[in-house]
Formats: structure tokens, C-alpha cells, sequence
């Protein structure tokens, strides 16, 4: 079959699959979860995957079996299942870039075998890992000294984006496990406040700097870095002291060389490894001296058990595609706009950061892979905050608001805290979220517990609000690393079927390349600004106050 046949089957396929799921979607807006369960006693023990340490209770969502059977065929038809295959062959999936996209690779164990252009890259992924290993046990030991002779008690990691969203989010998420002697921070921003606040508690002879960047040329990341240089070699009287107090994480070794970090004080990965999906490399280093080496495997094997689930099980049993194509549901058919990502542990207060930029930067796109524009909506906006908090600031709207804002609740069973009644009183909280999101309280009920007529309306919840249940055992590194690669698949499940590059970022360059010409601007007052008359009087005030 000639190229051309085939993309037409394809195109013909993926719309015969929207439009039975859209007819489907018309009678499916008229049901209500309570009736849902109703009609079906056991649809609470049915509508439940499980992969490796991770259960998934899906039976809160506005779905019916044929739901899942119709979701499931427009995978099939968008090519769900050879989009993965392709991804783990290492196939140039990142068009824009040229590039594949192998995170995948770098939680792959030693044996294991991947060519890219005639070359096992497996090797080459523990070779760094051994390097990381190494070097975090000299620092978490002690071994390693700074300039003066004393030991590092600081882990300052500098990076921006998946340079810091990563490390920052796995640091907090794994704290428990992290070695108490040490303090982490970590510097992202270029306003000079995130620099000062951080800098300014620490002496120089303890810390040590972990500048990360892939490209190793982020405004904010050099700003950062060079800064910290200065503050250092100030403090410390001597240039000798950079080689003590800074390693880098990069793909650009000459940049790191440029910058004075020497080639053994610099830790590589790849280009085929994504910003947004470096944790498991060597971006992962703050983290890996927070907990060990022993944890940093354990998370990555985290990370392996659930890519080899996405990557071999049937699409109907598939953890990722299953909340992947129940995002695409709420966001294609019923217009939901966001997703609310829900930790009930404070751990995990990081995670729905990390999970946004993962989400939104892989996929608020709107071109296709062969570039032309697409006539539905992309990702939707995640956002959240962990459980208990957000119920007493926005789940008022989930509850009652005119919005359509599916959950996702991520709860364990053990808490690596336990204090009095803290975890039951936490986790009767999760449970009666979504328990009450789902089937609301109707007037009826209201009015039986003898509220005044005149505020009925008010006490009403409507329910058939839909969420996923995530209930794990513990927070353990390895199950962190179940929960990220079941985030990323499903992610990469929703661009597969949108037709999208999960894997550029394009969207970004613009307003950096505006921010350089901007910046010589505010420099000196003469240039004339010939920009819109907006920013032109924004540029002049800025001016005239600064
Ligand atoms: O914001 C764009 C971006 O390229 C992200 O994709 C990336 O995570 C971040 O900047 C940092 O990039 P780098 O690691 O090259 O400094």
C-alpha cells in the first residue's frame, strides 16, 4: 500500500473512531454516576486496573464498558499501540527536533540491549549511574571535602524547568528516605530573591553547587550559576575553590568546560532525553545524594516496571492508556478544561508542579506531527495541590462550581509519618471526596436533615463529578517511580491520539528571544522603543522607576 493509502486509512479510521465515541458521549451526558452504580452493584470491583504496586479505581468516571471498549478502538485506530513501539525502538518520534525520545532508556537495567544508529546506549546509562554513585557516596559520606577541608552539608541544585522541577519534586517526595545530615536546596528562578535567600544562610566551605541544564545555556540557570560562582570564589579568596564547590549535569560538555567546570566534575546525558523527562538521569544527582544510590535504583526500577506495563499490556488493562484515553473523554467530548491532580500527602506537594509542566509543555500543542493545525482541543490544564489543603481553597468549585473538573486523588495506605489519628483522619478525608463529588446530596436529601427551604438550593450538590482513585501502599522511592512513568505514559497516550509531538517545546523560544532585545533596553535610556504602545509606556514607567 502506497504512503498515501495508508495515511488516508489511518485519517478515515481515527474519524469513524471519534464519531462513534461522539454519538456515544450523546447519550452518556444524560447519566448520572448514581444511577451508574446503582445498575450495577459490582461496578465498584469492576472498573479497577492494577500495575505493579499501583491500584486504580476508574469506576467514578462517566463511563460504561462501552465507553472503554469505544476509547479503546480509537487508540487502535490512531495507532496507539506502534506510536509505543516506536518510542521504545528509539524511531525519531520528536520530529521537530530529529530527535528520539528515550527517557525510557535510562530506567532500562544493565542487561538490557537498545541501539540507536548500530550503538547499545544501555552501557552508556550505567556508566553515569556508577559516576553519580560514586560521587553521591563520597559527599553523603563525607569523603568528599570542599575547598577548606570541611565537609558538604549543603546541596544547592541549580537548574530551571525539568532541571529543578524534577530533583525539587523527588527531594521533597522522598525526603523520609534522604540522609538528615545534608540540607537541599534548590535555586530556579532569575529573580535574584530565589538566589539571595538560599545563598544568604549558607557558608561557602559547606555547600556545593549542582548546576543542571541540558543545554547548559538557559538565561536562568547561567545567571544563577555565574552568580554563585562569584559568591563563592569571593568568599573563598581563590578561583581553586570551583573545582570543590561546583558539578554539573549536561549534554554540552563544552559549555560546562567554557563555564570553568572540569570534563570529571561533569555528569552527562543525552539529547534524546526530554527537559521535562530527565529525572531518572543524571539530573536526578541532588536526589541521588538525598537518598543513595540504593533508592535512586530502586525508584528508577519504579520507573522500569511501569514503562515494561505500558509497553506490553493489552490497551484495556493498560494503567497509562486507561487514564490517558479517560483524559482525551472529559477533554474532547464533555469540554472539561482542566484536570486537578490530588495528593493526599504532604510529600507530595510538589508533584502536580512537576506533573503541569510535564503535561503542558508535552502536550499544548496545536499542530500535528506533519504540521497542520488541528480542529479539536490538546491538553488540558493540570493543576492541584495536596489533600487536605485544597479542600478548604478551591474545592468548593469542584463541588458545586459550573465547571467540569475531573480528579485525580492519589492516596496511601501508610503513612511514613504516623501520629495519633492524623492518617485515618487524612485518608477518611480522601475517601469522602470523592465519595461526595460522585453522588452529591440531592434536594431531597437536604431537606431531610430539616434545612430551611429557602436554602436548599444552596446545600445542593449535583454530583456526577468524576474522578480517578490512585491507592498505593506507601510512598516508597519505587512506587514514586511507578506513579511518574504512569503520568509520562499517559501523556505520551494522549499525544499519541491527538497526533501530536509530545516531545518539542517550541512554544517557549518566542518570548525568549523578545526578553534579549527587552533587556538592552532597560539598559540605557536612550534606545527608542518600537514595540506596540502598550509595552512601549510599560517599558518607559519601568524606566522612569528603576
Ligand atoms: O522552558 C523550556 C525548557 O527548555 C524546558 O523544556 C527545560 O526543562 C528547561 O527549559 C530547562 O532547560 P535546560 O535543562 O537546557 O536548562
Amino acid at each position: 500500500m502506497s504512503m498515501h493509502h495508508t495515511e488516508k486509512n489511518y485519517q478515515a479510521a481515527a474519524s469513524m473512531a471519534w464519531q462513534a465515541l461522539d454519538s456515544h458521549y450523546k447519550q452518556m451526558r444524560y447519566l448520572h454516576l448514581r444511577d451508574l452504580f446503582a445498575d450495577d452493584p459490582l461496578r465498584g470491583q469492576r472498573l479497577v486496573a492494577n500495575a505493579g504496586d499501583i491500584f486504580l479505581d476508574y469506576s467514578k468516571n462517566i463511563i460504561t464498558a462501552e465507553t472503554m471498549a469505544l476509547l479503546v478502538g480509537l487508540a487502535e485506530a490512531c495507532h496507539l499501540k506502534q506510536k509505543i513501539a516506536a518510542m521504545f525502538r528509539g524511531d525519531v518520534i520528536n520530529v521537530t527536533e530529529q530527535r528520539p525520545a528515550l527517557h525510557v532508556a535510562l530506567r532500562m537495567p544493565e542487561h538490557a540491549e537498545l541501539k540507536l544508529d548500530g550503538i547499545n546506549i544501555i552501557p552508556g546509562v550505567h556508566a553515569v549511574l556508577r559516576r553519580m554513585a560514586a560521587f553521591s557516596e563520597q559527599v553523603r559520606q563525607g569523603v568528599w571535602r570542599g575547598y577548606t577541608g570541611k565537609r558538604i552539608r549543603n546541596v544547592v541544585n541549580i537548574g530551571i524547568g525539568g532541571s529543578d522541577l524534577g530533583p525539587v519534586m523527588a527531594f521533597e517526595a522522598l525526603r523520609h528516605y534522604s540522609q538528615r545530615d545534608l540540607a537541599f536546596h534548590f535555586i530556579s528562578n532569575i529573580d535574584g530573591t530565589d538566589f539571595q535567600e538560599v545563598v544568604g544562610r549558607l557558608s561557602p566551605d559547606e555547600t556545593l553547587f549542582v548546576v543542571c541544564s541540558k543545554s547548559f545555556s538557559t538565561l536562568e540557570t547561567m545567571t544563577n550559576a555565574q552568580s554563585a560562582r562569584q559568591w563563592l570564589v569571593a568568599k573563598m579568596g581563590s578561583e581553586a575553590a570551583v573545582a570543590k564547590h561546583f558539578v554539573a549535569v549536561s549534554t554540552h560538555a563544552e559549555a560546562v568546560a567554557q563555564f570553568g567546570i572540569a570534563p570529571h566534575n561533569m555528569f552527562e546525558f543525552w539529547d534524546w532525553v526530554g527537559g521535562r523527562y530527565s529525572l531518572a538521569s543524571a539530573i536526578g544527582l541532588s536526589t541521588m545524594i538525598a537518598i543513595g544510590p540504593d533508592n535512586f535504583y530502586a525508584l528508577l526500577a519504579g520507573f522500569y516496571g511501569m514503562d515494561e506495563h505500558f509497553h506490553t499490556a493489552p490497551l484495556a488493562e493498560n494503567l497509562p492508556v486507561i487514564l490517558g484515553l479517560l483524559t482525551i473523554w472529559y477533554n474532547n467530548f464533555f469540554g472539561a478544561q482542566t484536570l486537578a491532580v490530588l495528593p493526599y500527602d504532604q510529600y507530595l506537594k510538589r508533584f502536580p508542579a512537576y506533573i503541569q509542566q510535564l503535561a503542558m509543555e508535552s502536550n499544548g500543542k496545536q499542530v500535528t506531527v506533519d504540521g497542520s493545525v488541528v480542529n479539536y482541543q490538546t491538553s488540558p490544564i493540570y493543576w492541584g495541590e495536596p489533600g487536605t489543603n485544597g479542600q478548604h481553597s478551591f474545592f468548593q468549585l469542584i463541588h458545586q462550581g459550573t465547571k467540569l473538573v475531573p480528579c485525580d486523588f492519589i492516596g496511601f495506605c501508610q503513612s511514613l509519618n504516623p501520629l495519633g489519628n492524623h492518617h485515618d483522619l487524612l485518608m477518611a478525608n480522601f475517601f469522602a471526596q470523592s465519595e461526595s463529588l460522585a453522588f452529591g446530596k440531592t434536594a431531597q436529601e437536604v431537606k431531610a436533615d430539616g434545612v430551611l427551604d429557602h436554602l436548599v438550593a444552596a446545600h445542593v450538590f449535583p454530583g456526577n463529578r468524576p474522578s480517578n482513585t490512585l491507592l498505593v501502599k506507601c510512598l516508597t522511592p519505587a512506587t514514586l517511580g511507578q506513579l511518574l512513568a504512569l503520568y509520562e505514559h499517559s501523556v505520551f497516550t494522549q499525544g499519541a491520539i491527538w497526533n501530536i509531538n509530545s516531545f518539542d517545546q517550541w512554544g517557549v523560544e518566542l518570548g525568549k528571544v523578545s526578553a534579549q532585545r527587552i533587556y538592552n533596553e532597560l539598559q540605557h535610556a536612550d534606545p527608542v522603543l518600537a514595540h506596540d504602545s502598550s509595552t512601549n509606556s510599560l517599558i518607559d514607567r519601568y524606566r522612569q522607576m528603576k
